[in-house]
């Protein structure tokens, strides 16, 4: 499997997953990666098939509607997402790039269409867990209630060595895994969800 995390613009981390032998591609959040992003696909001579949006926030979806446009691919958004999309997933839906799966997994909190992305022993997290972080709650549709079952009764109960790669890179390493970060992530520290919402709402 092709595996590229790409960051060329800001902060936002962009991931291109491929099957090399089919020749088709996927973009994660295309953010302001756009130029890296067509770059690479152009030199492995990958068809992109599928553009995936973590969530509808702008500094993701920025680039979408030009990876559309160059590579006639398909948008792929949570069903909930405002996004302008072409497809919309669901928890446990699985989307098929060659003979790559990646499986969707809800993970409202952030926004109530964030999505967490699993493949091949890699999870791509969004906005919903960073390395040493968790996405901000307090922003239109957030909810530190909804962010706490993401987090604690779903992506903390994964397995222990998958990897972690975020939608942006906030902390000390652009990537990461489960172990690590139940270890060291202050916001997956054991707590009830009235003390993790008490903890959201401390500034
Ligand atoms: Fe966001």
């Amino acid at each position: 499997m092709f595996f590229r995390q790409i960051k060329y613009r800001g902060d936002n981390f962009s991931y291109i997953i491929a099957d090399e032998a089919a020749g088709e591609a996927v973009v994660v959040d295309p953010s302001f990666n756009v130029d890296a992003i067509i770059l690479v696909l152009k030199d492995q001579n990958f068809n992109l098939k599928y553009v995936i949006d973590t969530h509808g926030h702008s500094d993701h979806t920025a680039g979408n509607e030009e990876l559309r446009s160059a590579f006639h691919s398909k948008i792929v958004a949570h069903k909930l997402s405002h996004v302008n999309k072409d497809i919309g997933v669901v928890d446990g839906d699985i989307i098929c790039v060659g003979a790559i799966k990646i499986k969707v997994l809800h993970t409202p909190g952030h926004t109530p269409d964030s999505i967490c992305l699993l493949t091949d022993g890699k999870l791509l997290t969004g906005d919903t867990l960073f390395v040493g972080e968790c996405g901000r709650t307090d922003l239109p549709g957030g909810s530190a209630k909804d962010m706490y079952n993401s987090l604690l009764q779903k992506i903390a109960k994964l397995d222990d060595n998958l990897e972690v790669y975020p939608g942006h890179d906030y902390g000390p390493f652009p990537n990461s895994t489960i172990a690590k970060e139940k270890q060291t992530n202050y916001t997956l520290q054991n707590r009830t969800l009235q003390q993790f919402i008490q903890f959201m709402q401390t500034p």
